[in-house]
């Protein structure tokens, strides 16, 4: 009988990362489990993904989480859900062929068989795989239906956003500018700030980490704020609520300053502004916008394409074992572009 290559015996295993016990504050390790199943195989009308690569979004802390929200909390026990991308290498659906890329929610996990439904095509000769997870994905997605359709940007008006240098705000500038509008981003630190204007050509960069945050908020809207693209909360929301201009709108996209949470966050004091400004306050899920999506897609591979937006991945290697850690750097500012684990 032929040895069985090491490479074969491998091939035969899938590491798969569950969720048994839901953290308070951020995850630990002991949250999950971490363990080599037999690789499943299709059924009818279904396909298998080998995972190539898996996206870290800050959602996931929420995904954990019972209690009522937008989604189903992952069930204990359950394959911890995730967006991932990876290769078609086993197919009995027609419209997923061996060999071609894909993503959709695969878990953290090395294998996952799908039946097609949510799973968007991704072309690694347009762009790297791990762009499908961040500019050309659900992150590209939030960017352009936030601004766009929730906060309705439009030529001459000036949009803040934070979390700018990340995988949602550094499309939310970049596709403002192509809009004709101002844009401020609001980021941690100078070498992002610096990244903001320097690379992505933000109009100007605010460090919320620096004594004169306000002050330099203030001098990089002059003429106030039309767009508040809000994805932290906390002071920084605060801070840019007073900056609004009247009519003004707020896309309440993450409020990722919460996320770790123990005891319920202080309340928005610059609520008067809501009031005297007559804003419009939206939260949305990009999943409200699903019928837009390959449209919106397309017009973002195009500007890629044209040279007209660029997008960053910091990818991190560990394969899944690695999960818990890397996740943990979103809520630390560890990341600077769109987070990956490489499996
Ligand atoms: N509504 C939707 O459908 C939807 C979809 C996708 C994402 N989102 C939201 O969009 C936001 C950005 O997500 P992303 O995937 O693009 O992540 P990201 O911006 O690539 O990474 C998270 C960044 O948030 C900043 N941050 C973390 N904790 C912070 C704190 N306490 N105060 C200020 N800044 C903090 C850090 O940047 P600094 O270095 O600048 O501190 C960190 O790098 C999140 O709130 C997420 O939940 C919403």
């Amino acid at each position: 009988m032929a040895a069985i290559s090491q490479k074969e015996t491998m091939m035969t295993m899938n590491r798969v990362v569950r969720l048994i016990e839901r953290p308070v504050g951020m995850v630990t390790r002991s949250c999950f489990s971490f363990e080599d199943e037999a690789v499943a195989e299709p059924g009818e009308g279904e396909f298998r993904v080998k995972i190539e690569c898996i996206s870290l979004d800050p959602a996931m802390r929420g995904w954990m989480a019972e209690g009522k929200s937008y989604v189903e909390p992952v069930a204990l026990g359950g394959v911890m859900r995730a967006f991932a991308a990876g290769v078609v290498d086993a197919s009995n659906n027609s419209q997923f062929q061996v060999g071609e890329y894909v993503t959709g929610l695969f878990g953290v996990q090395q294998f996952a068989i799908s039946d097609g439904n949510g799973v968007t095509k991704a072309n690694p000769e347009v762009a790297p795989l791990e762009a499908w997870l961040g500019g050309l994905g659900m992150p590209g997605w939030t960017a352009y239906f936030g601004l766009l359709d929730v906060g309705e940007a439009k030529a001459g008006d000036t949009v803040v956003v934070s979390a700018a240098s990340g995988a949602v705000g550094s499309v939310v500038g970049q596709i403002a500018k192509l809009k004709g509008c101002r844009a401020v981003g609001i980021a941690g630190g100078p070498e992002k700030c610096a990244y903001l204007v320097d690379e992505l050509g933000f109009d100007a960069a605010v460090d919320y980490r620096a004594d004169d945050f306000f002050a330099t908020l203030k001098a990089a809207t002059p003429d106030g704020v039309d767009v508040y693209f809000e994805n932290v909360g906390g002071d920084i929301g605060d801070a840019v609520l007073s900056r609004m201009n009247t009519f003004g709108r707020v896309a309440v996209c993450g409020l990722i300053a919460y996320y770790n949470a123990t005891s319920a966050p202080d309340g928005m004091k610059n609520v008067r502004s809501i009031l005297v400004n007559r804003l419009k306050m939206q939260g949305f899920i990009v999943f409200d916008f699903a019928k837009g999506i390959p449209a919106a897609m397309a017009e973002l591979a195009e500007w890629y394409r044209e040279g007209k937006i660029k997008f960053r991945q910091d990818v991190r290697e560990g394969g899944v074992d690695a999960y818990p850690e890397v996740l943990n750097l979103l809520y630390t500012s560890g990341n600077f572009g769109k987070l990956v684990l490489k499996v």
